[in-house]
């Protein structure tokens, strides 16, 4: 193992919750090295570079190049996009790690397995393949950190920006569950905390969530307050979203990730709250209402 050596961050150049791409920022302003693994060379990693980051381009489930860009570091953050091959893609970053030696690998997971056990996971092949990575992670004897986030704020972004801005109506199959969603911000304060320095942290599952478990009428509410305007919820049958991300045209295991997603919030699974965001970082998660404040343009802009 490379003692000084950088800080992998894979992922990094995400743009959906774009955890590693934050992740990055955060270390490089705390004067610690990092390596971006990128997938392809574009204005994205040109960035990073830009930002002091060492760029690698690299496929996670190719071997030689998992082999290649985590050789000569110190630590890994891993997380990818939810996609089919997330469970080989761990198994070849833990087979590399403990060839190569490193001192902390922190894990992006999900907070709904939680509530999975061999009796008892979900119908998406991505909260699965999270449960199973999780275990293969744990026999692996490296040192781990688990993140377990739960739904991230900036969902609503492809999911209800559009509707929001057209018709001020967030539209979603969650019936009257609650859920409490993490802005991915803060996920990434707390990933960055624990690569900094993460002694005291090896071996912990972190639960992330918001500050407020409510039902989707509360969060509408949240954004009438961020925008100034009447946003309100409309309930809609599953099937009827189903056809609606159909139309979409997204990889099959992401569209029947996000269908679980629904289903699990109709039942009352994303009715939960912890505090692990303001446990490592020291600072409470933002609300829903701070963070439509932080992206009003996003949904259309707030009225004056
Ligand atoms: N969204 C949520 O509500 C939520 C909630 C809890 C947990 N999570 C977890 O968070 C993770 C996603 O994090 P995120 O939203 O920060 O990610 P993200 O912004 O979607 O970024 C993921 C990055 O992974 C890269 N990638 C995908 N396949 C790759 C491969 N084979 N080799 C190398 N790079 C690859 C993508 O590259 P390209 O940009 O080139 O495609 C992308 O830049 C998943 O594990 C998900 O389960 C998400």
């Amino acid at each position: 193992m490379a003692d000084n050596g950088p800080i992998l961050v894979t992922g990094a150049a995400g743009q959906l919750g774009a955890v590693g791409r934050t992740v990055c920022g955060l270390l490089l302003d705390r004067g610690l090295p990092v390596r971006a693994m990128v997938r392809r060379e574009d204005d994205r990693a040109a960035a990073l570079r830009a930002v002091g980051a060492e760029v690698v381009v690299g496929d996670l489930l190719e071997p030689a190049d998992v082999y290649r860009v985590v050789s000569g570091c110190r630590r890994v953050y891993f997380g990818m996009s939810v996609s089919a091959g997330y469970l080989e893609a761990t198994v070849t970053m833990a087979v590399v790690a403990r060839e190569v030696g490193v001192d902390a690998v922190v894990n992006m997971s999900q907070m709904t397995v939680s509530q999975m056990s061999i009796q008892n996971t979900t119908s998406s092949g991505q909260q699965r393949q999270h449960w199973l990575s999780e275990q293969a992670l744990a026999w692996s004897g490296l040192p781990v950190v688990t993140i377990r986030p739960t739904m991230f704020l900036e969902s609503f972004s492809p999911l209800a920006a559009p509707t929001v801005r057209n018709q001020g109506r967030i539209v979603v199959p969650f019936g009257r569950g609650k859920t409490s969603p993490v802005a991915a911000a803060d996920v990434a304060r707390v990933v960055a905390a624990v690569l900094a320095d993460p002694g005291p942290h090896l071996g912990r599952i972190y639960e992330l969530t918001g500050p407020r478990s409510q039902d989707m009428h509360g969060v509408a509410r949240e954004f009438s307050d961020a925008l100034n305007r009447e946003v309100t919820y409309s309930d809609i049958p599953a099937e009827d979203w189903e056809r609606e991300l159909k139309k979409l045209g997204l990889p099959e295991h992401l569209t029947r990730h996000l269908v679980t997603m629904g289903e699990l919030h109709r039942a009352g699974r994303y009715d939960r709250l912890a505090d692990g965001v303001e446990r490592v970082t020291g600072r409470p998660a933002i609300s829903a209402r701070e963070f439509v404040s932080l992206h009003a343009d996003e949904f259309g802009g707030r009225r004056s």
